[in-house]
């Protein structure tokens, strides 16, 4: 089968595209030919190897996993002798980041507690965007930060691929949503159903005295002693992304403050599991939630995909598609 390989950290011309075995399914696995992928920013940061946390994590020297992506939308085509949850021809969609990636090739092989039937509402290059920014968000706003009905909750970066899930789910758990994002984005962000927009160009948010009983944040970039002034008094704060010297900022000085005062501070890690897509899924049948796809690559060019999401300049997802399931040229998809 065709995948994207990488053996060594770098920019994302250190992807290749190469010829290598079909997996073959474990006992508790399902083989999935995928259909779509999706971009995530923990891409990238796995691609280059930074922050230096992530070689901790995922190999020091070289990358333990050399397929990356973590999320899927495809059809089962095989399955171990324990798995039987599914079967060949199911359409599936999940987070494969638990059991060592693989997203962008032609198969991937994963537990089948790592999947949900995709919802039958929409197309699998739309289902590929939903599982990792949609599980963090919601793990986010419901286990972290405790939401609930009628809180004033504002969300930093719902323009990007978490807050754009982060601003629909908020609002589904009736919340007042306030979402923060830059001028060319205000729009967007009040179509998916932000309440108040604020333009971070024009007003910051943590200095116009206005106070959140719930801040979810996926574009931290500054002092995280700014976003608790503008937290209630009982509020909480979410860290879920940002630059990294904020996220050992916050794993540092949040714990103190929650325990010295009335506000709260936490950084999360998303968790997959399939429980929580499966309650995604709910919400994308109902139509609560809809992904934003800012762009769409053919699986051929995920190099490009990868550069333009380093950007940081992502509206909403960035997917991968291989309909035809043979890593199309762009004429041919
Ligand atoms: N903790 C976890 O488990 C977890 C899970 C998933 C993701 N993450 C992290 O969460 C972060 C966000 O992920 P993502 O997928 O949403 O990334 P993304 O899609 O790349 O985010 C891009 C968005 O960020 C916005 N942005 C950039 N600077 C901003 C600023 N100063 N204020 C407000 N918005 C700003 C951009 O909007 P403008 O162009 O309008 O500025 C753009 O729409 C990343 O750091 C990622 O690594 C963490």
């Amino acid at each position: 089968m065709k995948a994207f390989v990488y053996h060594n950290y770098g920019p994302p011309d250190v992807l290749k595209l190469e010829e290598i075995e079909k997996p073959v399914p474990k006992d508790n696995e399902v083989l999935v030919k995928v259909h779509a992928a999706s971009a995530n920013a923990g891409d990238w940061h796995l691609l280059r190897g930074e922050p230096f946390l992530v070689r901790l994590m995922f190999g020091l020297f070289k990358p333990k996993f050399k397929i990356l992506g973590a999320d899927i939308a495809g059809r089962v085509e095989a399955v171990g002798k324990n798995a039987g949850q599914f079967k060949p021809g199911d359409e599936v969609f999940g987070d494969v980041s638990g059991s060592g990636f693989g997203a962008f090739a032609e198969y991937v092989s994963v537990p089948e507690s790592a999947l949900v039937l995709k919802p039958a509402n929409i197309a699998f290059d739309e289902a590929s965007a939903v599982p990792s920014a949609a599980m963090a968000a919601l793990q986010g706003l419901r286990d972290t930060g405790r939401i609930q009905p009628g809180q004033k909750v504002l969300i930093n970066g719902a323009s990007g691929g978490v807050g754009t899930f982060a601003v629909q789910i908020a609002k589904s758990f009736g919340a007042e949503v306030t979402g923060v994002c830059s001028t060319r984005n205000v729009d967007m962000v009040r179509s998916i159903g932000a309440d108040h927009v604020i333009d971070y160009t024009q007003e910051d948010f943590t200095q116009n005295g206005q106070q959140y009983d719930l801040i979810l944040d996926a574009a931290a970039f500054r002092s995280i002693l700014d976003y608790k002034r503008a937290l209630h008094p009982k509020g909480i704060y979410v860290m879920v992304g940002g630059a990294t010297a904020q996220f050992f900022q916050a794993m540092f000085i949040a714990p103190w403050v929650s325990m010295t005062g009335t506000k709260k501070m936490a950084t999360m890690l998303k968790k997959s599991n399939n429980e929580d897509l499966a309650f995604v899924k709910a919400l994308l049948e109902t139509g609560k939630i809809k992904p934003v796809i800012d762009r769409r690559y053919p699986m051929s060019e995920v190099p490009d995909a990868l550069r333009y999401l380093e950007t940081g300049r992502a509206r909403g997802k960035i997917v991968l598609n291989n309909s035809n399931g043979t890593f199309a040229k762009p004429s041919e998809v």
